[in-house]
């Protein structure tokens, strides 16, 4: 079973998403914030964007969804994976095993000189030195657009022998991502969003559930448990 979460499933932790009303592209350009580009432009103000959101991650609970999902593995040792587009940290917070981070996460420091990885201060700042080369390179190891994002190779692997690949709280929006449920299909899998509302991908979905994820995922999860 591969589960794909998104920014919704920690909109009820009190984080906000992108691309709901007031969400996080509403409030900041992505070329500014959330490109390799911006960062050699104004790394002040990317550091700025990220030191905040690690701060509310950091003050953020795990709620009842990803809770249930870290029962649902528990259950099933070694049969599912979560694969998210958050950074938050919270899926390990609500005792998750196993979860690729594929956008990276907020708790981690990249050197973009030499790509060693640290954990991340709470406040990174321009110029940060790498603990390994000491080139003042550091920069939050989060994902960007026109980026490359991390564990494609293994989360295609899981796909293509899904018995059931469900996406939770993410708006189908952004690729690849948003094509993994046409391979679930492709691997004969059952295939179920959970979402607020219908995402961009609902249609290609056999089963959709409605509803904040915190009540959703909860249900679904105690179906599966039987
Ligand atoms: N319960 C369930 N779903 C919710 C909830 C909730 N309480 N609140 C919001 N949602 C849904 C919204 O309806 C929307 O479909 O979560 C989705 C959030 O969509 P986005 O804000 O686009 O977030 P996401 O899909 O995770 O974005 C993908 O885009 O900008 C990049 O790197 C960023 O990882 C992010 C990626």
């Amino acid at each position: 079973m591969v589960i794909l979460t998104g920014a919704g499933i920690s909109a009820e932790s009190g984080l906000g998403t992108f691309r709901d009303e007031g969400g996080l592209w509403a409030q900041h350009r992505i070329e500014d914030v959330a490109t390799p580009e911006g960062f050699a432009r104004d790394p002040d103000l990317v550091h700025r964007f990220y030191n905040a959101r690690r701060a509310q991650a950091a003050a953020a609970r795990p709620n009842p969804a990803h809770q249930a999902l870290a029962r649902l593995q528990a259950q099933h040792k070694g049969e599912v994976v979560i694969v998210t587009q958050n950074v938050d940290g919270l899926h390990e917070a609500g005792g998750a095993q196993a979860v690729l981070h594929m956008h990276g996460t907020l708790a981690g420091a990249l050197c973009a000189a030499c790509g060693h990885r640290w954990p991340a201060p709470l406040a990174m700042r321009t110029g940060i030195a790498c603990p390994a080369c000491a080139a003042p390179a550091g920069r939050p190891d989060v994902v960007w657009f026109g980026e490359i994002p991390y564990f494609m190779e293994e989360i295609f692997a899981h796909l293509a022998a899904a018995d059931v690949f469900a996406a939770i709280g993410t708006s189908g929006e952004v690729y690849p991502a948003a094509a993994f449920v046409d391979e679930a299909h492709l691997a004969g899998a059952r295939t179920v969003e959970l979402n607020l509302q219908p995402s961009a991908a609902a249609s290609r979905f056999a089963e959709r559930r409605f509803g904040p994820a915190s009540e959703t995922v909860p249900a679904w999860v105690a179906e599966l448990l039987g």
